[in-house]
């Protein structure tokens, strides 16, 4: 089954995916364009890792990071606006997540914990009505200068509802903390290439379980390399990801393909009920 793909510089005509069908629609550019041409009030889940606004940050201090860090991304080029910059950037995504989600429809974003309370902020000017902050840990981070001090291993996720108090939970009756633990990105998961912020499947299928149904739409406008949309469809979700670099956009085409090819999987997921479906590993 192929995916589709649309370049940047193709109009910016097209409407959402069809109801019925599974490909994900994934666009090569940049979201703050392409987002306008989503339908209005068309997802349900908006799950995504946007920039944190530290590769100047992290530039500014580095010393020898490039060479000890395999994730360094204060050189990759994505993470250099300045702060206002950011802020404008992230505004703009806000007022078109605002429009494009449902009423109750929910919206994640991983985030630096110094940039919450700026993003909380943003978004709240934007209607998003804010619900939580948690953590993710890691379980298995590089123990780097582990004598000198702590080791960095958590990272922020933000959880709001658009338009309504509260969105689809799908606890199955279990009490779910704010708090995920995860061993970092797995070899088997970075074998179209590498992105050096990638976020484990593992981690992103719990939200996708959590907050959204079979047959739901999710969308991920700042996409890297796919892991979001590799538990949408392995969760038997619709997915729409827009990525601006065409290296990383390569690699999370590869990535969809492949769950797309594993269609006998994804028809069994399809068929299942809601009320069936697993709860995406609730802790
Ligand atoms: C933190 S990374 C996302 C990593 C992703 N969660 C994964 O698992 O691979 C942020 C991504 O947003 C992309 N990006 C930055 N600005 C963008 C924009 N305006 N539109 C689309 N993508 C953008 C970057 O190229 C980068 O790949």
């Amino acid at each position: 089954m192929e995916t589709t793909t649309e370049k940047a510089s193709d109009s910016l005509k097209i409407g959402m995916t069809a109801e019925d069908t599974f490909e994900p629609r994934l666009i090569n550019g940049d979201c703050l364009d392409w987002l306008r041409t989503l339908a209005g009030s068309s997802v349900d889940l908006i799950l995504t890792d946007p920039p944190y606004n530290l590769g100047q940050f992290m530039r500014d201090r580095a010393t020898n990071l490039k060479a000890m860090r395999e994730n360094y991304f204060g050189a990759a080029g994505w993470d250099d606006s300045d702060c206002n910059q950011w802020a404008e950037t992230m505004n703009g995504f806000l007022s078109e997540a605002a429009r494009v989600l449902k009423p109750g429809g929910s919206l994640v974003v991983f985030m630096a914990v110094i940039k919450v309370e700026t993003f909380v902020r943003l978004a709240q000017e934007n209607g998003f009505y804010y619900k939580t902050t948690g953590t993710w840990h890691k379980l298995n981070p590089m123990p780097r200068n582990m004598n000198l001090h702590f080791i960095n291993s958590t990272e922020s996720w933000i959880y709001f509802t658009y338009g309504a108090r509260t969105g689809t939970f799908n606890n199955c009756g279990h009490a779910v903390h704010d708090f995920f633990e995860t061993p970092v990105t797995p070899r088997n998961e970075r074998s179209y290439g590498k992105h050096p912020t990638q976020k484990p499947v593992g981690l992103m299928e719990q939200f996708v379980g959590l907050l959204s149904n079979p047959g739901d739409l999710v969308l991920d406008p700042f996409m890297g390399s796919g892991s979001s949309g590799v538990a949408a469809l392995e969760a038997g979700r619709r997915f729409c990801g827009i990525e601006v670099d065409p290296y990383y956009f390569d690699i999370a085409s590869k990535r969809m393909r492949e769950v797309m090819g594993n269609d006998r999987q994804l028809k069994s997921r399809r068929d299942s009920h809601p009320d069936e479906e697993s709860t995406g590993g609730i802790r």
